[in-house]
């Protein structure tokens, strides 16, 4: 590192480190000669421990965020910091490491391998970098925890859709990340499993101190979290 770049570094890290900050992102894609503005300058902050809904209409940028947030897209500009460490200008094999260590995703479709049992999907992530224990022993304490504990050899197609995301939601925690990021948990599953699967969030949350970031339709969701935060058009709207 030469002078003039360790002097733009910040000397300490703030007292209060938070578990996400997103600064002025904004994102662009070309659209044949012009370019659509996808995120026009988001700016947030998440606590450690916190559970934070993102509401906002079809098409107001959701995924868009959330896959920037979890380092699996970047930034047009803007900057993203996960524990006070900025993702946005790492090497590829940095940032993997980055997002196999601190961040869990769950999707709306669940996304498991459909050959693996739910033990092995669990296991999956272990399989990369170093993690504490046996992946399968790992792999059956979380099935446990999220009430699956008598499907670990059960595939995918062999599960209720309920089940599946319980299966999706054991894995996003399997290397112990520091947040777990949810892109419409609830919206594959009807009512009664979509509320099973919040409980379950709630509970981990409160059990882990870990922190969940959830994008949703589901106004049930949004209620369930500490704070929501709207989008609109790209924007944040409003915290409430
Ligand atoms: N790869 C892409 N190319 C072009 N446009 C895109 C691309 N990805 C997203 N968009 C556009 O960006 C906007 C935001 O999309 P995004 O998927 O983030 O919305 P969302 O809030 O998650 O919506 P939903 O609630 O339907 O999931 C949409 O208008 C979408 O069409
Ligand atoms: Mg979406």
């Amino acid at each position: 590192m030469d002078a003039t770049q360790s002097a733009s570094q910040p000397l300490a890290a703030p007292e209060t480190t938070a578990a996400l900050e997103a600064i002025d992102i904004r994102k662009s894609l070309p659209m044949g000669r012009q370019r659509i503005d996808i995120l026009n300058g988001i700016t947030l902050r998440i606590n450690h421990g916190e559970l934070v809904a993102v509401v906002g209409p079809s098409g107001s940028g959701k995924s868009t965020l959330l896959g920037i947030i979890a380092g699996l897209d970047n930034p047009t500009s803007g900057r993203v910091l996960i524990d006070g460490i900025d993702i946005t200008r790492m090497s590829e094999s940095q940032l993997a490491k980055v997002r196999n260590a601190k961040i869990g995703m769950v999707y709306q479709a669940f996304n498991l391998i459909p050959l693996l049992t739910a033990q092995e999907n669990v296991e999956a992530p272990l399989q990369v970098g170093k993690h504490p224990g046996r992946p399968s022993d790992r792999a059956k304490e979380l099935l446990e925890l999220v009430g699956l504990g008598h499907r670990l050899k059960n595939r995918p197609n062999q599960l209720s859709g309920g089940e599946q995301q319980r299966v999706a939601v054991a894995r996003a925690l399997a290397a112990d990340p520091a947040i777990v990021i949810m892109d419409e948990p609830t919206g594959n599953l009807d009512q009664r499993n979509g509320e099973n699967v919040l409980q379950m969030v709630r509970d981990l949350r409160a059990r882990t101190g870990k922190t969940f970031i959830i994008a949703t339709h589901d106004p049930k969701v949004a209620a369930a979290c500490d704070r929501a935060i709207h989008m609109v058009d790209g924007r944040i709207a409003e915290e409430g």
